[in-house]
């Protein structure tokens, strides 16, 4: 199984929802690969944001080793579920599938809600790393009953 988060700018929500996800299936002893991408590309390169790597910090993750890269069209082809954080993400990543299967890879990743976005609001990363660690929970074990 392999999943990408993806999310606006890449060093927010999808970092965390990478490394939360990816630290629930190792705990699981789960072999699926977990990525992030943004559909923005204001910080390719750059780490997760400082605030994003300190609410991981305060859970016992290490996200800082992540880089920040930008959605493109090879990850339709690499990647199982592609799960987005909002709707501008969802049409984002929807405009660039070509093909009916590529389509159907995208979700949102609260399903019928979204992640609402950090970025200016310090006091929002706390829930929305709970809000993501919850979802990640739930998906392993969608994603796992479908295998
Ligand atoms: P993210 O948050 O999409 O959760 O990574 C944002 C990060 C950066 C910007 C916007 C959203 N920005 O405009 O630079």
């Amino acid at each position: 199984m392999k999943i990408l988060m993806v999310c606006l700018g890449n060093i927010c929500r999808s970092p965390l929802a990478h490394g939360i996800m990816e630290h629930l299936v190792q705990q699981k002893g789960l072999s699926w690969e977990i990525d992030s991408a943004g559909t923005g590309g204001w910080h390719i390169g750059k780490q997760p944001d400082v605030r994003s790597i300190a609410i991981a910090k305060k859970y016992g993750l290490d996200i800082s080793g992540q880089s920040c890269r930008m959605f493109n069209t090879k990850d339709f082809e690499k990647f199982d579920h592609i799960l987005v954080m909002d709707y501008n993400n969802l049409n984002d990543v929807k405009a660039q599938a070509r093909s009916e299967e590529e389509l159907s890879k995208i979700s949102l990743f609260l399903k019928d809600n979204i992640v609402p976005d950090p970025y200016y609001d310090d006091d929002q990363f706390d829930p929305v790393y709970q809000l993501i660690e919850k979802r990640c929970k739930e998906l392993i074990g969608e994603f796992a009953s479908s295998l």
